[in-house]
């Protein structure tokens, strides 16, 4: 089973920072989770929120936000602790810089172009142009988005974040959109939606699991991976 640092090692550092994905690779994660929004000047970067509150910039949303002169200067570290003020939030481009091929990226887009212009064609393109189509995995909870980047490119690989969707509905569309990996929460883990998924070839990845009896539980439950905001968990075994 796969353990996959979710934003980062996100118990140790402020999630989805440079910090974080560092101390990931440094404790040896095998895959890293990330989120995607797209600023007002079309930057790709990596944020967990919609908007900037925990940056203390409570009425700021990420797609009001101008990169040059504003988003390269946020500082996306203090609100964690003292010891992470100055992290800036990361570009796209930085981490696929930091991070080694051989790790796994999962990559999650937090909305399609009904928020973010563009957002899915400039993460295939981008994906593409570094040669990081077997090591990427696009997921997301917005259904339009994940079809448009079908329609946009039939390589990159799909992973279908559930959501509040019914199992029988997110199979169809999984179907349509040839999707690699059904995304649970840890509550809509059950035998019978492993089984279900398994059954039609469907990887089944779950989040957030941060103790070594939930991940001891889902093992035997036979799912593929799991999102952890404490990658030594992939040790403690
Ligand atoms: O991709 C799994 C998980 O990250 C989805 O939820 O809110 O942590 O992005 P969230
Ligand atoms: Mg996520």
């Amino acid at each position: 089973m796969l353990v996959i640092a979710h934003r980062g090692a996100s118990g140790h550092a402020p999630e989805n920072t440079m910090a974080a994905f560092r101390r990931a690779l440094a404790m040896g994660a095998k895959a890293i989770e990330f989120d995607v929004h797209q600023t007002l000047d079309r930057e790709l970067v990596i944020a967990h929120d919609d908007d900037l509150k925990r940056c203390g910039r409570k009425k700021r949303r990420m797609r009001n936000l101008r990169w040059k002169g504003e988003g390269e200067n946020l500082d996306v570290g203090a609100w964690f602790g003292e010891r992470f003020r100055g992290e800036r939030l990361p570009r796209l481009e930085e981490l696929f810089e930091l991070v080694p091929s051989s790790v796994e990226l999962h990559l999650e887009i937090k909305h399609g172009s009904n928020v973010y212009p563009g957002i899915e064609e400039r993460v295939a393109d981008f994906i593409r142009e570094r040669g990081a189509l077997a090591r990427t995995l696009v997921s997301s909870f917005d259904r339009a988005a994940l079809y448009s980047i079908r329609s946009l490119d039939e390589k990159v690989r799909l992973g279908y974040l559930l959501g509040v969707t019914a199992l029988k509905t997110a199979f169809k569309e999984m179907k349509d959109l040839s999707a690699q990996s059904l995304h649970l929460s840890v509550r809509q883990t059950t035998a019978r939606a492993v089984k279900a998924a398994h059954d039609r070839d469907y990887k089944v990845f779950v989040y957030t699991v941060n103790t070594p009896a939930e991940r001891d539980r889902l093992a035997d439950l036979g799912v593929d991976g799991v999102f952890c905001n404490y990658p030594e968990l992939d040790l403690w075994r």
